[in-house]
């Protein structure tokens, strides 16, 4: 029998009670729409304190360098937690904290208020001031919030690198921003074992790095550290005696606040700016109206990890900015037990939840007996982020932990954008599963073919912007020219994201991945190209290309294709163990999410007569499916000379 499509649902509209009580209106997009940039200020005068009013909105007269609310002046660390404690919420939690071994902590706003002001005034009294470069590589403890409020306090610049990046990938970081502070932890918990932080920085300054005058850490595992006379003290040392009173600094709403490294096109990472009105502006907005954000009652939890762009804007500012109360998290889903982040919601009764497709799909693996062991009947909303979400992991997502109650918002951004730009508004949109769904009020989308034009409905092109948006990036720190190149280049004035997308029938967008050389492995973004440079770097590696692949689980994964030197080749080794120690040689490189999860030791690489990597064929190959059209090819027998040293293995 042919299902009936009527009772198989497309979208799934929010319940009539959730709707009556949405911050979100249909309103929103004709007023958006009537107003353009005056919509953006009436949110910039609603959502945030200003120290000195704005009186202009926005300077495009320099296109691709956009200036929002530039005359006005305004602290981001005194918007999220002074103005609350003014307002007479000190007493209100502003952070859960939720170590991995089992221990917790609690934040009010107040004694926030104190935390920051007394890293504020001990930075200050290390040396570091305004527009100071300041490089974060912490555990997702709640100095590392507190770190970047600090930061934001005295209008230094925070430079958050994830913590799971290599020594390599720091050092290059610290020097690309000439930091003057580091601020880290002796180390974290990771499955249940202490790992180490403070090692890579010594390793990081030990080759380089000389711009750095101090190094902060903190006491998290009291595992053994090395420390430097002089250099390296104690974050409980400079803190204890730190007053509790500091004045934040009064930036300008186009000041620094803060750049995040991420992956681009070519090996080198790219410092993505961002500064401090517009930003702040629409993190406020969207997660007031994404989230559907009740600062009195709501519980929210964000998975991500403050060395991303999300960890940045949806921990670190805009919930705190609308004065919310947020659970943070140190560990891994599976630790101790694969039910960790159900026992986390019920624990602290979370409402909003704001996770990764990747996570969905593994717990999924796991199976929905774990979730069904604990109460997650405080679950109102639920949000994806990173990766498009397939449908079967959305429908799961719904029923099993949203207790097919709870609206989901999947929602699209980049580093780049600094905050969503396409996503349903909960109570207002139907939900449909796999698709991202509509341009937020405000933010101009369009899905365009190579010469910019805009394409009709049901055909794949290119995502781009077609209007500034007030959180978008202001450049590449210390590279205007590969900012405007990079993002700029392709369609003059819109700005190019790097997906590929398509609009439906309906005109919902659907994002269709990346088209450039950038991979997305559970939400992360690789280079492609700094993964071939990082197995190049292995003595015994002549040649390598990289393809992200298709993957079950983490949406894609690294597979690498590598041709041995000649040295390597007579040493006759071991394929799989000459293979998995390349492997660890990329985990070292640059981080272990970067780490190939197949290398491939092939006899040659499918090139052009010019010498281009056809990476399309690796990946059929990577993807198991018929090699496509080889006609390029230099030499056309190298695909099959690659096919039959894999089957012999
Ligand atoms: O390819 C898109 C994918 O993640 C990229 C941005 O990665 P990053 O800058 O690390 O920021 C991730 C968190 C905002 C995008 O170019 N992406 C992000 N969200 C989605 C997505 N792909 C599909 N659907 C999404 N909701």
């Amino acid at each position: 029998m042919t299902p009936d499509p009527a009772a198989q649902p497309k979208t799934f509209a929010a319940s009539e009670e959730f709707a009556a009580q949405a911050n979100a209106t249909a309103e929103l997009y004709t007023r958006a729409e009537e107003q353009g940039e005056e919509f953006w200020a009436d949110q910039a005068r609603e959502l945030l304190t200003w120290s000195t009013p704005f009186t202009e909105v926005l300077d495009w007269s320099n296109p691709p360098f956009a200036k929002w609310f530039q005359d006005g002046t305004l602290n981001a660390a005194y918007n999220a937690v002074d103005r609350h404690v003014a307002a007479g919420n000190g007493d209100r939690v502003a952070l859960y904290f939720e170590g991995e071994p089992g221990d917790s902590a609690s934040y009010t706003y107040a004694q926030l208020k104190d935390e920051v002001s007394k890293a504020a005034n001990a930075f200050e009294a290390l040396g570091v001031g305004k527009g100071d470069r300041v490089a974060v590589y912490m555990p997702m403890i709640a100095e590392a919030v507190i770190t970047m409020l600090a930061c934001a306090r005295i209008g230094a610049i925070h430079s958050v690198v994830f913590g799971g990046f290599s020594a390599d990938a720091l050092r290059s970081r610290i020097e690309d921003g000439e930091a003057k502070l580091v601020v880290t932890a002796d180390g974290s918990y990771r499955r249940g074992k202490p790992t180490t932080l403070k090692p890579a920085v010594d390793a990081a300054l030990e080759k380089g790095g000389d711009s750095v005058q101090h190094v902060v850490v903190v006491k998290r595992n009291g595992e053994d550290v090395a420390f430097q006379d002089g250099r390296d003290v104690w974050w409980h040392e400079v803190t204890e005696n730190a007053s509790t009173e500091h004045t934040p600094s009064e930036q300008n709403a186009e000041d620094p606040l803060f750049i995040l490294y991420t992956s681009g096109t070519t090996g080198k990472p790219k410092g993505i700016l961002h500064t401090t009105g517009g930003y702040l502006t629409q993190a406020a907005f969207t997660h007031k109206n994404v989230f559907d954000l009740k600062p009195e009652t709501d519980v929210y939890w964000c998975t991500a990890d403050v060395g991303w762009v999300t960890g940045h804007t949806y921990i670190a500012y805009a919930p705190l900015v609308n004065g919310a109360t947020q659970v943070i998290y140190e560990g891994t889903p599976d630790s101790p037990h694969r039910g960790r982040f159900w026992e986390i919601v019920q624990k602290y009764g979370v409402s909003i939840l704001y996770t990764s497709p990747t996570a969905i799909r593994t717990m999924m693996k796991w199976g929905e007996e774990i979730p069904g062991e604990w109460d997650l009947s405080s679950l109102r909303l639920l949000g994806t982020v990173g990766e498009a979400i397939n449908p079967e992991a959305w429908t799961w997502f719904h029923r099993v932990i949203g207790g097919g109650r709870c609206p989901i918002v999947d929602t699209w951004w980049q580093t780049e954008t600094g905050a969503m730009m396409i996503s349903p508004l909960p109570g207002v949109t139907a939900a449909k599963p796999g698709s991202a769904q509509v341009p937020l009020p405000g933010i101009a989308v369009d899905v365009v073919d190579d010469a910019g034009t805009s394409l009709p409905n049901e055909t794949d092109g290119f995502l781009v912007v077609r209007k500034p948006w007030p959180s978008m990036l202001r450049t590449i720190w210390g590279d205007d020219e590969r900012f405007v190149n990079t993002y700029w280049g392709q369609f003059g004035d819109k700005y190019f994201a790097g997906d590929g997308a398509k609009r439906d029938a309906d005109g919902d967008v659907w994002i269709l991945g990346r088209v450039d050389d950038v991979m997305n492995v559970s939400g992360h973004r690789l280079s492609t190209p700094e993964i071939e440079s990082a197995l190049v770097s292995h003595p015994s590696v002549a040649e390598a290309a990289v393809v992200g692949a298709k993957d079950e689980t983490t949406g894609q994964a690294v597979f690498a294709f590598v041709i041995l030197s000649d040295q390597a080749t007579a040493e006759n080794r071991d394929a799989a163990e000459l293979a998995e120690e390349i492997r660890a040689h990329v985990g070292r490189e640059i981080s272990p999410i970067a780490k190939p999860k197949k290398v491939l030791i092939v006899p040659e690489l499918p090139k052009t007569r010019s010498g281009k990597i056809m990476r399309r064929l690796l990946k059929d190959v990577a993807e198991d499916r018929p090699v496509g059209d080889v006609s390029t090819l230099a030499d056309q027998t190298v695909m099959q000379q690659i096919v039959d040293s894999l089957g012999a293995k």
